[in-house]
């Protein structure tokens, strides 16, 4: 009865460990957690790199037009900076809802039939500012020279032919 006993413990300590093994292997060592945190970091860096190279190639070639991005479009982007347009204004989405979309003002204002007549228009509504009309939102006059006016014309006139995939859905912009 004895040696029954005994080795009835044995073969239930066996059991035991045999078991333990099995939970063992089947949980994540340390340095099976750390392949997975350092693979997957940089599986999803080279993911997040191709992707990053290939918006910045899209937008270089494909959206905009660089051949056309002239000094004068540089500077007026320069004046709308200083002047903080944005802060009113949205630009292709971007930018404040207190004033119109500026994105696609050029197509507004008829600049792909009348290029000329749109310059014109686009200068003369800004020197115009504020109009005073009572419940219209106002614009603040910025006193820009003639020349600051035909660069932020010409960077307004760039932007409207950046290819948006047909954003906005409407002229109102
Ligand atoms: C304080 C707010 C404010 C700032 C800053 C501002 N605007 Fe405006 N802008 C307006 C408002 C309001 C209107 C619309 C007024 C109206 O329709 O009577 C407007 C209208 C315009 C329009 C005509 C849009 C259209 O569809 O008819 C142009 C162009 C424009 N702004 C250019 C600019 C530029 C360029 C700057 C920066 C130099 C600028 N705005 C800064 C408030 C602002």
């Amino acid at each position: 009865m004895l040696s029954l006993g005994a080795s009835c413990d044995v073969v239930a300590i066996k059991f035991n460990q045999e078991q333990k093994e099995g939970v063992m292997a089947e949980r994540l060592t340390k340095s099976a957690a750390r392949n997975i945190f350092y693979g997957g970091s940089f599986f999803f860096l080279v993911i997040f790199l191709i992707l990053g190279i290939d918006s910045h190639l899209y937008i270089k070639n494909t959206s905009t037009d660089e051949s056309t991005l002239t000094e004068s479009v540089a500077r007026g982007k320069h004046v709308w900076e200083r002047h903080a347009c944005i802060d009113c204004h949205s630009l292709l989405g971007e930018g404040a809802y207190f004033a119109p979309e500026l994105g696609n003002v050029w197509v507004r204002y008829g600049g792909r039939e009348n290029p000329e007549g749109a310059r014109m228009a686009l200068k003369a509504w800004m020197k115009v500012q504020p109009t005073g009309v009572e419940g219209r939102r106002q614009m603040p006059q910025f006193n820009l020279t003639e020349q600051e006016l035909d660069d932020l014309v010409d960077f307004l006139e760039w932007t409207s032919r950046i290819d948006t995939l047909g954003w906005p859905p409407n002229n109102a912009g």
